[in-house]
């Protein structure tokens, strides 16, 4: 590879200059692995980003897509259908919580949280209250590349350049606190009255009448794993309740059993009144995203309009990929034979524990996880523009273990059919290298 001229594709999300110095690049990839150009083997402790549940080129997975290119390449996706879109909405309706009983289909996360913020504000149209355009985000939360996503999220390296973005809106403060928290294993206890700032100060601001929905990440990924404190999601949906909020969980990465169960929701006990999932719907074999939202929600936004028109103005020439489409369904079929969801929360423990041996380890000033996913967080110290952690993820590449870094911290996400020795490993190499970037 190293005759390739690596200059016209422009990395998303990446130092450009530096990677083109010096490219780590992956040529194939089984199971828990990947293979480097240089053939070194990679232990995946992140299921690529947050997308491979089921671990890679899983057979069911590959031949589903494989028949499908041969079947039908691509149908039309608007006045026209093709039957596993119908099947495939109605499976993951089935595995999702309440009463999310129909699902929206597009191309990718950001995708779905552009969709999920114009139902809302077609919804609130439609039941005559179009003064509730106001979103209300959170600090530090991540939804995505669009315009909507980095409105109502809160990650100012993501935000700076882009201008006002969408008009009214407000975030609530993010959920992480070190000094009450620090080291907890899965669900925080302080934090709940975090929530309370929605009522107090937002709504008191902007008054109800004018707010469309809350949207949060039920536990925020990309910005480093922030678990949300116990009771504190029960919170925002008791006052989104009272003031008719539509709360919407971002489950991109929570989905498909990261944090135990099937979706955080279940994990939490808490049902949103739509949900935005792409990643680990098809396994990241093809992209996909989907909005899942409450009956009552379709219902009145479709039952709006005349039954020949077209009710809602939305979608993507893609929503709802033959290809996409078969990749989800032997996705879930994968999930479902395996037991994944179960696996998860049977692992969990164990990794739980393997990860906080990591405590003594330099710089680490914090470490927090819930079900099969975990943030180790390190000293804020940058040397010539790069963090720890980012020295970190770059002689763990070099040791044969790919994790993901974000600001000063480690994020950990493996696939859902991790062993405990491969655990082990992960804890072993990320150790070794916590103690080299400190010499
Ligand atoms: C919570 C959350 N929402 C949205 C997105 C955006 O998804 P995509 O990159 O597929 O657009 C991500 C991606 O990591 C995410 O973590």
């Amino acid at each position: 590879m190293s005759n390739l001229d690596n200059q016209a594709f422009w990395m998303p999300f990446s130092s450009n200059q530096a990677f083109k110095e010096n490219p780590r690049m992956l040529v194939s990839a089984k199971d828990m692995h990947y293979i480097t150009d240089n053939g070194q083997n990679l232990l995946d402790a992140t299921s690529g980003l947050w997308c491979v549940n089921a671990g890679h080129c899983r057979p069911k997975i590959v031949e589903a897509i494989q028949r499908q290119a041969n079947l039908m390449d691509y149908s039309p996706a608007f006045q026209m259908g093709h039957k596993d879109a119908f099947t495939l909405a109605n499976r993951i309706t089935n595995l999702a919580p309440g009463h999310l009983n129909h699902a929206f289909f597009c191309n990718s996360g950001s995708e779905g949280v552009d969709t999920s913020l114009k139902i809302a504000l077609a919804y609130h149209r439609a039941t005559g209250e179009s003064s509730r355009t106001v979103f209300i985000g959170r600090e530090r939360g991540y939804h995505g590349a669009g315009f909507g996503g980095i409105s109502v999220g809160g990650i100012t390296t993501n935000r700076k350049a882009f201008g006002s973005m969408l008009p009214r809106v407000d975030h609530l403060p993010d959920t992480h606190n070190i000094q009450h928290n620090s080291f907890s294993r899965g669900q925080p206890k302080w934090g709940a009255e975090l929530a309370d700032e929605l009522e107090k100060r937002i709504i008191s601001l902007h008054d109800a009448s004018n707010i469309a929905a809350v949207i949060v990440e039920p536990l925020a990924g990309s910005t480093g794993v922030l678990v949300p404190p116990i009771g504190y999601l029960e919170k925002l949906r008791q006052i989104c309740d009272k003031y008719k909020l539509l709360l919407i969980f971002d489950e991109v990465i929570t989905g498909f059993g990261r944090t135990g169960p099937c979706f955080a929701a279940d994990a939490v006990g808490v049902v949103p009144d739509m949900m935005i999932i792409a990643k680990g719907l098809t396994n990241g074999a093809v992209p996909m995203g989907a909005v899942l939202t409450r009956q009552d929600i379709y219902e009145t936004i479709v039952n709006n309009s005349t039954p020949d028109t077209i009710e809602f103005f939305h979608g993507y020439t893609y929503s709802g990929h033959p290809l996409a489409t078969a990749a989800a369904l032997a996705t879930l079929d994968t999930y479902e034979e395996e037991g994944l969801f179960t696996r998860s929360q049977e692992m969990s423990p164990y990794f739980e524990e393997a990860i906080h041996s990591l405590r003594e380890f330099p710089n680490v000033i914090d470490i927090r996880n819930m079900g099969m996913v975990a943030g180790i967080e390190l000293e804020p110290k940058v040397s010539s523009n790069t963090t720890l952690a980012y020295k970190a993820f770059l002689k763990c590449y070099d040791k044969g273990l790919l994790i993901r870094t974000t600001g000063n911290t480690i994020a950990l996400s493996p696939p859902l059919i991790i062993t405990k020795s491969q655990i082990d490993e992960i804890v072993e190499i990320l150790g070794s290298a916590l103690i080299e970037i400190d010499q």
